[in-house]
């Protein structure tokens, strides 16, 4: 009896897009397509539900400022309020953790030699619970509820320095053997957020790379271990600013049972969309055979 990674789960965050669907917005011209891109992955989370999320998404100056910067930091705490720089805080349920499985991933990563901040207590943004609508659709604020616990695993691709995709990837097989040494049968689905390109500020703000996140999006399934080879200067100049929020896919990528020497993902769903609001819209699932 163990816990088990069945699949991963990529998606851009955009806060945008929740505005748009805690606005009533979603079947206007311009959202349409983003939302039906993801008509098959809530279908699919019906179909495969998991017991845990494993959500791997960057906190955007919300529960952390520049008077704290952790580079990887792992929610152990029962439960996480959203809250929003901007938009202020999105009308969603609270986010429900998982304490025992979150300890034992700290423990056994920690032990792998990573260093990763404990985190009791934490506000969650548009970085995680936007995936979360995307992925399980709509819920009322009050009566609904996000359809299993969430353990929230915090990146810090805003302030330089970041870290790489190489220690990133790295980190992501820690994560599977952390979940796979722990003895309770649970699904665990490890979802990696943010992207595709997109910069928001300075002189290339609105810089989107089709052919370049396309490509990218090939080799990481393809190829993930060149994938992570990549420099953060690639990302920053190919991607935008912000593209660099992609390593957080290669946690969730790494986690995945080829890397350790099993088959190849299934590719359950892929999609790609552009523009929502600064920022290309990439979204994956990858199921372990
Ligand atoms: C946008 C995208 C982001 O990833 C973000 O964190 C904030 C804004 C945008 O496209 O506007
Ligand atoms: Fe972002």
């Amino acid at each position: 009896m163990a816990a088990r990674i069945t699949a991963s789960v990529y998606t851009s965050h955009v806060p945008a897009i929740g505005a748009a669907l805690d606005l009533g917005k979603s079947q206007e011209d311009y959202w349409k397509p983003v939302f039906a891109g993801y008509d098959f992955s809530k279908q699919w989370m019906r179909d495969n539900p998991p017991d845990v999320i494993f959500l791997v998404y960057n906190d955007h100056a919300t529960a952390f400022s520049l008077e704290m910067i952790p580079t990887f930091a792992i929610g152990t705490a029962a439960e996480y309020q959203p809250a929003d720089e901007g938009w202020g805080p999105r009308p969603v349920p609270k986010v429900i953790g998982h304490p025992e499985l979150a300890s034992h991933i700290a423990q056994s990563v920690i032990q792998q030699d990573f260093d990763l901040t404990i985190v009791n207590k934490m506000d969650v943004d548009h970085g995680l619970t936007v995936p979360l609508s995307l992925m399980c659709g709509e819920q009322d604020p009050l009566k609904g509820a996000w359809p299993c616990p969430v353990i929230p695993f915090a990146v810090n691709v805003v302030q330089y320095p970041v870290p790489s995709g190489r220690r990133c990837f790295m980190l992501g097989q820690a994560i599977r053997k952390a979940v796979e040494s722990f003895d309770e049968d649970l699904n665990v689905h490890i979802w990696g957020t943010g992207g595709m390109s997109h910069q928001l500020q300075g002189a290339r703000a609105g810089l989107i790379n089709r052919e370049w996140d396309n490509a990218w999006l090939d080799q990481m399934i393809a190829d993930p271990s060149a994938c992570a080879q990549r420099n953060h200067i690639d990302y920053v100049r190919e991607a935008g600013s912000e593209g660099i929020e992609l390593v957080m896919w290669l946690i969730a990528r790494g986690a995945m049972t080829d890397v350790a020497g099993g088959p190849p993902p299934r590719v359950a769903h892929r999609f790609y969309h552009v523009p929502a609001s600064n920022t290309a819209v990439g979204h994956l699932i990858l199921e372990n055979r």
